[in-house]
């Protein structure tokens, strides 16, 4: 008999007894997996189907160059894992626990000022695909819903993010944390890497400035996308609805956005910080850490865990890649908080990289923007199966049974910062 005559043999009808429940070849991919195998052709279509404005608002980062994004997706790129083989089959456990409570994979949802410019509704989108994904849904307090609101779509899911509002002693800002623990809000997260505005130049050439001044620009700009005009007589257009309150009730929207403009600025200090401590019961995550002793300063202050990000490339263009840093950092912090991590990744496989340097889990701003952005309100969702299907899959081709698995292969990472 010849080799190929060997191979012909009808396959056993029963699976052999480990692998019975691993089917070894997975479902066939859903259309949208056929048609968006990567986080790039989302977005491809995402640059199709929203306005100039909006798709530049996600795609760019700081910088003439925006280097700094690219160095991210470089960085995650170099890293080589080294996969080990011949163990039985498994089934991937990509279970996380977070600050008390399981999550479905080690991937959530950054948090993001303006998805619903990007999509008119797309903060309700990301609550709904979070919760019924069971992925953390961190909700900016620059976007368009209201925390409450938020709380109540993803009630075991939603992180809130603030940025620091100094007026009256940090007031608007504790307000919020009083409606944040009211709405019963997760986790609070305090972004430390925004001390000073910083320039896109993608925003400036869309004159996507505060106050916006609408012009014929954007009506040429808006015309050719009838889904995203269709969503935005839906949903209308809320921006920061977290400070209409503040800001005052009947006031619109354009005075709302100045408001915000005027009375936001600069980054928490570590005295703030301590006083957020003070104030907030749950677990409190300090994001935009870079430097190994900003790390060792915020567990200092009793922080629960911290993101290692450079804000995807969009403060600092200079800034080093988050994922060369990240090494270093879970070496500062230890097993005294959680170590999180974003900027940059694209696929199951990067999340998988980041779990092997030793983040506990990651966070993805972009992907899940492109995918809400080319698909709408389903978009979300597609990207946390996405994600969901290729993290398992790259846990199962390194040999990893759980998140924390990933640690100990053995990693080449060119990039290491050392610190
Ligand atoms: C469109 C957009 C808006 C963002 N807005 C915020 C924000 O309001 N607050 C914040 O802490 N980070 C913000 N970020 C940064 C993300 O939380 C996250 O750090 C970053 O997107 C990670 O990089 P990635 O996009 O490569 O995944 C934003 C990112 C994007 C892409």
């Amino acid at each position: 008999m010849s080799d190929n005559e060997k191979t012909a043999e009808p396959a056993p009808e029963t699976a052999p007894e480990t692998a019975k429940e691993v089917p070894l070849f997975k479902e066939p991919p859903s259309d949208l997996a056929l048609r968006y195998p990567t986080v790039m052709d989302l977005r491809k279509r995402a640059r199709r189907r929203v306005p100039r404005f909006a798709f530049d608002y996600v795609d760019g980062a700081a910088g003439a160059g925006e280097t700094g994004m690219a160095r991210n997706a470089a960085a995650l790129d170099a890293i080589e894992l080294v996969p080990r083989y011949g163990l039985e089959n498994f089934k991937a456990d990509m279970e996380v626990e977070l600050f008390g409570r399981t999550f479905a994979a080690p991937v959530g949802i950054a948090p993001m000022g303006l998805p619903g410019m990007v999509w008119p509704g797309g903060e309700e989108a990301f609550a709904r695909a979070a919760q019924a994904a069971r992925i953390p849904f961190t909700l900016g307090s620059s976007a368009g819903a209201p925390v409450e609101r938020i709380a109540e779509l993803a009630p075991d899911c939603t992180w809130f993010q603030l940025y620091r509002m100094p007026r009256n002693d940090l007031a608007i800002n504790f307000d919020l944390v009083r409606r944040a623990e009211a709405a019963g809000v997760h986790v609070l997260v305090l972004t430390l890497d925004v001390p000073a505005r910083t320039k896109r130049p993608r925003e400036l050439r869309n004159k996507l400035i505060i106050p916006y001044r609408p012009g014929l620009h954007t009506v040429m700009d808006v015309l050719p996308h009838p889904g995203w005009l269709m969503a935005l007589s839906k949903h209308g257009q809320n921006a920061f609805a977290n400070y209409q309150a503040y800001a005052g009730e009947n006031l619109p929207n354009r005075e709302v956005v100045k408001f915000v403009r005027q009375n936001s600025g600069g980054t928490f200090t570590w005295d703030e910080v301590a006083q957020f401590r003070e104030r907030w019961p749950g677990p409190l995550v300090v994001k935009g850490i870079l430097h190994p002793q900003d790390a060792e300063r915020a567990v200092e202050l009793g922080v629960d865990g911290v993101v290692v990000s450079n804000h995807g490339g969009r403060q600092l263009e200079s800034a080093p890649a988050s994922v060369d840093v990240l090494p270093s950092v879970v070496a500062a912090v230890g097993d005294r908080a959680t170590v999180l991590f974003d900027s940059g990744i694209r696929s199951g496989e990067d999340v998988v990289r980041a779990l092997a340097l030793g983040a506990k889990s990651t966070l993805s701003g972009r992907a899940f923007m492109y995918g809400l952005a080319a698909l709408g309100d389903r978009g979300p969702g597609h990207v946390a199966k996405f994600f969901f299907d290729e993290i398992a899959e790259a846990m199962r081709q390194v040999g990893a049974h759980n998140t924390s698995e990933p640690q100990d292969l053995v990693i080449r990472h060119p990039g290491a910062f050392e610190l």
